[in-house]
C-alpha cells in the first residue's frame, strides 16, 4: 500500500487515494472447469446485443421467438427480445420437470426454530400451478397487480412465481416495512390481492405481519379486494369477512392442473420499489425477457453454477432485488437447488449461517458486506467450529466490500479457516434494483481478483467512469460511475412515472444512464465502487470517497466496521469524522483514536485523516444493511438526528447517543 500523501489534480472528481496490490488469480484447476471462459469477453465485444440475443435463446425456452433483439428508439426506454413470447413460471419450473429433473431438489427451506421443508422441482411446480388457480379464483389476471407482504418461507417464491404464471404484476414490500409503507405501495400500483402471513419468527419469537396489513387498509379508498393469508406461527390474528382468505383453503384446495400461457417478452414481471434520498418511493419495473436472460446468465457465469451438483445460498430477503433476481427467478430457471433460510444469522447462536452451510454442504454462498462485517466484530473461531469444506466460490453485494473485510471472508470463510489450501474465489458484484441483474462483476474461473473491487464489466455489459464533462477518466483518476448502452434486464421505467425516471437517471450525462454511485478506475483500468456521490466530502478542495477511509479504518485489526462522514468545518470546508465498531477482542482506550488517525494517514494520506474518531457500539443500518450516512452527520455537526424511520434498529441512534455521553 502506497505511503506516499496523495497528488492532488485539477479538476478530479474523486481522489484516488487507496491503492490495493493483492491479487489472486483463480487455480488452473478452477479456471479450466469453469463456466465462463476467457473468450467470453471477446465474443460479447464482437456480438454487441447479439450477445445477449443468444444467451436469451440458449438459457430460456421461448413460446415464440423474437424477431428484434433490442429497439431503442424511444430512449431511455428500451424493449428487447421483440416479438418474442414466454413464460417466466414455465422456464422456472415446468421445463424441469418436462426434461426430467422433477426430482431435483429446487429448495431447502430452513426455518428459524429450525423446521425444515423440502421442495423438488416437481413438487414446486405443483404449488405455483395450485397457487395460481387460487390467485385466479380470487379474481387476480394478467395485467393485475399483488402486493407480498411476506417473509423469508416458500411460499414468497411460490406467490411471485404463480404472478408471473398468469401476468399478474408482484410488487413485494419487505416485511420489515410498516404499515404506511406497505399502504402507499399498494395505493402506487393500485394492488388487487395482498398475500401476506400471520407473522414469522424473529430472534427466536413469533412475529407478527397480518396485523400491519389490517392498519394499512383501515382506511378507505383503496384497491385491494382479498387478504390471502399464510399460516406460518399460528400467532391470533384478526379477521375480515369477505376480504381475508387463508392460504390453506384457497390454494390447499385449488387444482394442480395450470396450464401457463405465453405473454410478450416485455410484459411486466414485477415492480420493486426503492427509496431514493429524496421524494417517495420510486416503483421501479421490470419486464420479463431481458431480465431473465441477463440475472440467468450472470448467475451461471458470476457464480460459475453447476446446477446438477452445486447447492447455492443467497441469504438476501426476497423483499430486496437481490431476492428476486438470486433467489425466485435466475436460480429456478437455472434448475439450480438453492437454501433458502427464514431467520437471523445469531439465532439461537452466532454459527447458526455456518451451521447450516455444513448441513447442506453450501457450494455457493452470496450475501452482503454488512454481514461479513458483524461476523468479523463476532470473531473467527464462530465459524471455525464448523465445517466450511464445501464452499467453493464466495459472493457479495449491496456495498463497497472493504478489503479487510474481503480477506477475512476469503481466508476463514473461503479458506475453511485456513484448512484449505486454496481459498474459494470471491465474486464482488456492483448492480442495482434499477438494473436487475449484475453489471460488474469479476468472472472466477478468469479475473484475477483483487480485494475491494468489482473489477470489470460483466461481458455484454458497457460501463466506464467519467468527469463532470461525461468523458471517461484515465486510470488512475475517480469520477462518475455511468452504463453506456442499454442492457437486457435494465428498468423499463418507473411505475406511473416516465419522466422521473428520465429525470433520475438520464438527465446528469448525454445518452448515459447515471447510477448515482462514484467509482474510480485503478491503474490496471479495474473499477472500485466508491459509494454515493451524495456521501462524497469535500475537504480542501479535496473530494474524497466515504468509502476509502472507512477501508482504511477497517484494515486495521481493532476495529470491525466503520462510517465516515463529512462535518461542516470553517477551514477546511468539510472535516472528516468517522465512526468506528472495535472488534470483539480490541479495548477502547484513549490510544486507540491516535492509533487510528495515524494509521489513515499512513495507509491513504494525511488528508484523509479522520478530525474526529468516535467509538460507539452499532452503527445505523437500513433494513437492507446500508449504513445511513445522513443520521451520522446529524449527529457530527451536532444536530439532533433527523427521520431515522427506515434504521433496521431504531435503538442504534440512542445508543450512539448513550456511548458518546459516557
Ligand atoms: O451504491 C451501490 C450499492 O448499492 C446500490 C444499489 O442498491 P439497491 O438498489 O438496494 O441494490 C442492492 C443490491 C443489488 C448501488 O447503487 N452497491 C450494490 N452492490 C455494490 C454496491 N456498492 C459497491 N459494491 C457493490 N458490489
Amino acid at each position: 500500500m502506497s505511503e506516499q500523501p496523495p497528488v492532488k489534480q485539477q479538476g478530479e472528481a474523486l481522489e484516488n487515494l487507496y491503492h490495493e496490490h493483492r491479487s489472486f488469480p483463480p487455480s488452473a484447476e478452477f479456471a479450466a472447469a469453469a463456466v465462463a471462459q476467457p473468450e467470453l469477453y471477446e465474443d460479447a465485444a464482437a456480438a454487441g446485443p447479439e450477445f445477449w440475443a443468444r444467451q436469451a435463446r440458449d438459457l430460456l425456452s421461448w413460446d415464440e421467438d423474437f424477431t428484434q433483439t433490442l429497439d431503442f428508439s424511444d430512449a431511455p426506454f428500451a424493449k428487447w427480445f421483440v416479438g418474442g413470447k414466454l413464460n417466466a413460471s414455465y422456464n422456472a419450473l415446468d421445463r424441469h420437470v418436462e426434461q426430467g429433473r422433477g426430482d431435483r431438489v429446487a429448495i431447502y427451506f430452513e426455518g428459524e426454530p429450525g423446521d425444515t421443508r423440502t421442495y423438488t422441482y416437481a413438487q414446486l411446480t405443483e404449488e405455483v400451478k395450485k397457487a395460481a388457480n387460487a390467485f385466479e379464483s380470487l379474481g387476480v389476471s394478467k395485467g393485475d397487480r399483488v402486493a407480498v407482504y411476506l417473509p423469508m418461507i416458500p411460499e414468497a417464491v411460490i406467490t411471485m412465481l404463480a404472478c408471473a404464471r398468469i401476468g399478474a404484476v408482484h410488487s413485494v414490500v419487505f416485511g420489515g416495512f410498516s404499515a404506511d409503507a406497505l399502504r402507499s405501495r399498494i395505493d402506487d400500483a393500485e394492488a388487487k390481492l395482498v398475500v401476506t402471513a400471520d407473522g414469522s419468527y424473529r430472534r427466536g419469537k413469533p412475529t407478527q405481519l397480518k396485523p400491519a396489513v389490517d392498519e394499512s387498509l383501515v382506511r378507505d379508498g383503496h384497491s385491494v379486494q382479498h387478504v390471502l393469508v399464510v399460516k406460518r406461527n399460528g400467532e391470533p390474528v384478526d379477521w375480515t369477512d369477505g376480504r381475508d382468505v387463508w392460504w390453506d383453503d384457497a390454494v390447499a384446495t385449488a387444482s394442480a392442473e395450470h396450464t401457463p400461457v405465453p405473454h410478450d417478452s416485455e410484459h411486466p414481471l414485477f415492480i420493486l420499489y426503492t427509496s431514493g434520498t429524496t421524494g417517495k418511493p420510486k416503483g421501479i419495473l421490470h419486464t420479463t425477457g431481458g431480465y431473465l436472460t441477463q440475472t440467468a446468465f450472470t448467475h451461471l457465469a458470476t457464480f460459475d453454477l453447476k446446477p446438477e451438483t452445486d447447492v447455492y445460498w443467497c441469504t438476501a430477503d426476497v423483499g430486496w432485488v437481490t431476492g428476486h433476481s438470486y433467489v425466485t427467478y435466475a436460480p429456478l430457471v437455472n434448475g439450480a437447488t438453492q437454501l433458502m433460510y427464514e431467520g437471523t444469522p445469531d439465532t439461537p447462536h452466532q454459527g447458526r449461517w455456518w451451521e447450516l452451510v455444513e448441513k447442506y454442504k453450501v457450494s455457493i454462498l452470496y450475501t452482503a458486506p454488512t454481514a461479513i462485517r458483524t461476523c468479523m466484530k463476532w470473531g473467527r473461531d464462530i465459524p471455525g467450529k464448523f465445517n466450511l469444506d464445501s464452499i467453493r466460490v464466495l459472493g457479495t453485494v449491496g456495498e463497497p466490500i472493504n478489503p479487510e473485510a474481503w480477506m477475512w471472508y476469503r481466508t476463514v470463510i473461503g479458506g475453511n479457516g485456513g484448512k484449505k489450501e486454496i481459498p474459494a474465489p470471491i465474486v464482488d458484484t456492483w448492480w442495482q434494483t434499477e438494473t436487475g441483474a449484475h453489471m460488474i462483476a469479476p468472472m472466477p474461473g478468469v479475473t484475477a481478483t483483487k480485494p475491494g473491487s468489482a473489477q470489470v464489466p460483466v461481458p455484454g455489459i458497457s460501463v466506464d467512469v467519467v468527469d463532470e464533462m461525461g468523458q471517461p477518466v484515465p486510470n488512475g483518476s475517480g469520477g462518475f460511475l455511468v452504463v453506456k448502452e442499454p442492457w437486457p434486464a435494465m428498468l423499463r421505467g418507473i411505475w406511473g412515472d416516465p419522466q422521473r425516471f428520465k429525470d433520475t437517471y438520464w438527465s446528469r450525462f448525454d445518452n448515459m444512464y447515471f447510477a448515482g454511485d462514484g467509482a474510480k478506475k485503478d491503474e490496471d483500468g479495474d473499477i472500485w465502487l466508491l459509494g454515493r456521490v451524495d456521501d462524497v466530502m469535500n475537504v480542501s478542495g479535496h473530494r474524497l470517497s466515504t468509502t476509502e477511509i472507512e477501508s482504511a479504518l477497517v484494515s486495521h485489526p481493532s476495529v470491525a466496521e466503520a462510517a465516515v462522514v463529512g462535518a461542516v468545518d470553517e477551514t477546511t470546508g468539510e472535516a472528516v469524522v468517522a465512526f468506528v465498531i472495535l472488534r470483539g477482542s480490541a479495548k477502547d482506550d484513549a490510544d486507540i483514536v491516535t492509533t487510528l488517525r495515524n494509521h489513515v494517514g499512513k495507509e491513504i494520506g494525511p488528508i484523509a485523516k479522520p478530525r474526529h474518531i468516535l467509538v460507539v457500539p452499532e452503527l445505523p443500518k437500513t433494513r437492507s444493511g446500508k449504513i445511513m450516512r445522513r443520521l451520522l452527520k446529524d449527529v457530527a455537526e451536532g444536530r439532533e438526528p433527523g427521520d431515522s424511520s427506515t434504521l433496521a434498529d431504531n435503538t442504534v441512534m440512542s445508543q450512539i447517543a448513550e456511548s458518546l455521553r459516557k
